[in-house]
């Protein structure tokens, strides 16, 4: 019988728009289980985001930099087929509260039923993170409040600079 893979390579996808601490936490969660961890951007414009592709993977590359095993990268269409090409052999996904679960069980399980030989795995982002989101970050900047210690400094500030009311 065959062993189990030694070289983990993962995938990690998501919105990140923009990234969060809690995606950071988990960034660094799984770079510790797998050799090559590749944080890849849904190029999914129906989503409406606030930041381009290119400034996200800007962020992210900025946010990742002292994680030696990890990359930004990009896809569109199906997750599953841009694993595949990256010859990935797991998914990484965070899970935060019970509510995140049904929405994440549905796509683990369209995912495996797509590929079977991709397997998902969940991590549990620190307790301190689990009521972050991209969504709530981007509510609370737009609205005036303070996002520090939620998401990285320079994400911050380019949120501020992006929800700024222009003066003149
Ligand atoms: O950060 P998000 O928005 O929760 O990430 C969602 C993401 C990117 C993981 C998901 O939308 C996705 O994988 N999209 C790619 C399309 C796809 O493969 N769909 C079929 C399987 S669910």
């Amino acid at each position: 019988m065959a062993g189990p893979p030694l070289n983990l390579v993962a995938i990690y996808p998501g919105s990140f728009d923009p990234i969060t601490n809690g995606h950071l936490d988990l960034i660094s969660r799984g770079s510790r289980l797998v050799s090559r961890l590749i944080v890849a951007v849904l190029r999914n414009e129906d989503k409406r985001p606030l930041f381009s592709v290119e400034e996200r993977m800007e962020m992210l590359r900025e946010a990742v930099g002292d994680y030696a095993n990890v990359e930004v990268s990009s896809f569109d269409g199906l997750l599953v087929d841009f694993a595949a090409a990256q010859g990935a052999n797991l998914i990484i996904r965070g899970i935060r509260a019970i509510s995140d679960y049904e929405h994440e069980l549905q796509m683990a399980l369209m995912n495996r039923r797509l590929r079977p030989e991709l397997e998902t795995a969940f991590l549990m982002a620190g307790e301190a993170y689990s009521f972050i989101s991209s969504r709530l970050v981007k509510q609370v900047v737009a609205l005036g409040g303070d996002v520090t210690g939620l998401v990285p400094p320079l994400v911050a500030a380019r949120l501020k600079g992006r929800y700024a009311v222009p003066t003149a």
